[in-house]
């Protein structure tokens, strides 16, 4: 069963709330989505094996899913990152498993530089630990201009081939454009500020302590395998899990073998 827990938070100009969903028992893993996406995008997680031994908390960040846009102009990492603090704080006493994927690694990694003390591992699932880059930046500039002339269905026609393998199943590919079209437009462009001016994590690699385990999809072309190996090389005793037949969605398009790669590193 999916438990929905609604935390306060109020440590920002803007009072909000956020909610997690929950199932499981054990300890806690703190599941953070990628952008423009939801806590959905972690059901098969949720219903996985891997919710007898840990106590599973999918967060939809601010603006995305059932937690409502605070209004800010820009999602900044590190105030993703303080919002997961304060979750992780209400639901435990104790420091967590961190799960983030794409965007949610970014906001994992600034939850690490923020709130090392509240990280007991980590999984960095298709994401990079670089800054984006000069064209990079251009990409979001055009995507708000996108998102504000053409809508939501233009950024889900954008984003579909890359975020999917070419043989996605068709419920998945529904799934993920059910998500970004129901995401509030304020929010994707607050998060396309956030993403194209968010830390360059990689100098920081070599600091982490914490057990963590990189996943990647073998054909993902947002976050190919090289930026897992920059991860994996970086930190030390890190794992790395290429997953055969996902491009970036790897929790959804192959969620049988991302759950047995969770359950391998948590064992
Ligand atoms: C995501 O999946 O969160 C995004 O693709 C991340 C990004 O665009 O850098």
């Amino acid at each position: 069963m999916i438990t929905t827990r609604t935390i306060p938070i109020d440590d920002g100009p803007q009072p909000t709330v956020l909610r997690a969903h929950c199932a499981g028992t054990g300890p806690l893993a703190l599941l953070l989505h990628g952008y423009p996406l939801d806590h959905r995008m972690w059901l098969d997680t949720l219903r996985s094996p891997l919710a007898r031994r840990r106590t599973l908390c999918a967060l939809d960040q601010r603006g995305h899913g059932e937690s409502p846009f605070a209004g800010d102009a820009v999602h900044t990492m590190e105030r993703l990152a303080d919002d997961a603090a304060a979750v992780i704080r209400s639901l435990t006493d104790d420091p967590v498993d961190v799960v983030g994927l794409s965007m949610g690694g970014y906001v994992a990694f600034a939850l690490w530089a923020r709130h090392p003390q509240l990280v007991r591992s980590l999984v960095l699932s298709n994401t990079r630990a670089g800054a984006d880059g000069h064209q990079a930046r251009a990409g979001r500039d055009m995507a708000v201009a996108t998102v504000l002339d053409k809508g939501r269905a233009a950024i889900a026609d954008a984003m579909l081939p890359k975020l999917l393998a070419p043989d996605a199943d068709a419920m998945v590919r529904a799934r993920v454009r059910t998500m970004i079209e129901g995401t509030p437009v304020e929010t994707i462009v607050a998060d396309l500020r956030g993403l194209k001016d968010r830390a360059d994590r990689v100098a920081m690699l070599g600091s982490i302590t914490v057990p963590t385990l990189c996943v990647v999809g073998e054909l993902d072309p947002i976050t190919p395998v090289a930026e897992a190996d920059v991860m994996a090389n970086g930190i030390a005793g890190a794992l790395r899990v290429v997953v055969p037949g996902a491009a970036h969605m790897t929790p959804m398009e192959q969620p049988a073998a991302f759950a047995a790669a969770l359950g391998s590193f948590w064992r």
